[in-house]
């Protein structure tokens, strides 16, 4: 199979910068949630990795559960109309809700997905994103944690894909435009 790396212009954040910040996000949402059964939502598929690194770098006890979702809208732009592709298999009633994305680009699905929780009686609904891209922003998303703000290009890697490849990539780099043009 072809080589992933031949499809990069550069790296943007590594795998040790990511680390590095999941330690320290999940040192801060430890603190926060003291005493608290706090339960992590993954939303599929972007999530995955920054879901596995760090639910392990949290000392807590936490569950675990995941969501499907998909935007409608034309080609790459996303609509903001959102379709449940998997719904959560836990009740969030009581609970202490912590969602786990891999990026905020519109902000059109988190608003989404935050609206939709808001009425399924969780005790706390909190957001954390690994990236954000403030320049893309088409609504704002009120995020409790983030770990990198970075510029609006074409990023991939670490769960992020361009047409579901490079998830796959240890870092976030930016794709070639021989890729896409
Ligand atoms: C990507 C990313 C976020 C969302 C952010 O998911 O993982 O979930 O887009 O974009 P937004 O802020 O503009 O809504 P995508 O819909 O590509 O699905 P995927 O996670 O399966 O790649
Ligand atoms: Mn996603
Ligand atoms: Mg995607």
């Amino acid at each position: 199979a072809e080589e992933v790396q031949s499809d990069i212009t550069r790296v943007l954040v590594t795998e040790e910068q990511i680390q590095a910040k999941l330690d320290e996000i999940a040192a801060q949402v430890t603190a926060d949630y003291d005493g608290k059964e706090l339960l992590l939502v993954g939303v599929l598929k972007g999530a995955v990795m920054v879901m596995a690194d760090f639910a392990r770098a949290l000392p807590t006890h936490m569950t675990m559960d995941w969501m499907a979702v998909s935007s409608y809208g034309t080609g790459t732009r996303s609509s903001g109309v959102v379709q449940i592709r998997k719904d959560l298999d836990t009740d969030l009633h009581g609970k202490h809700v912590l969602i786990v994305e891999d990026i905020i680009d519109s902000g059109l699905t988190l608003s989404w997905l935050l609206t939709n929780f808001a009425s399924r009686g969780a005790a706390s609904v909190e957001v954390f994103a690994l990236f954000r891209k403030p320049d893309a922003a088409k609504v704002e998303v009120d995020c409790r944690y983030i770990g990198f703000d970075i510029p609006n290009e074409f990023v991939v890697g670490y769960g992020l894909d361009y047409a579901e490849k490079y998830r796959n990539l240890r870092d976030v780099a930016i794709l070639a435009p021989h890729v896409y043009s």
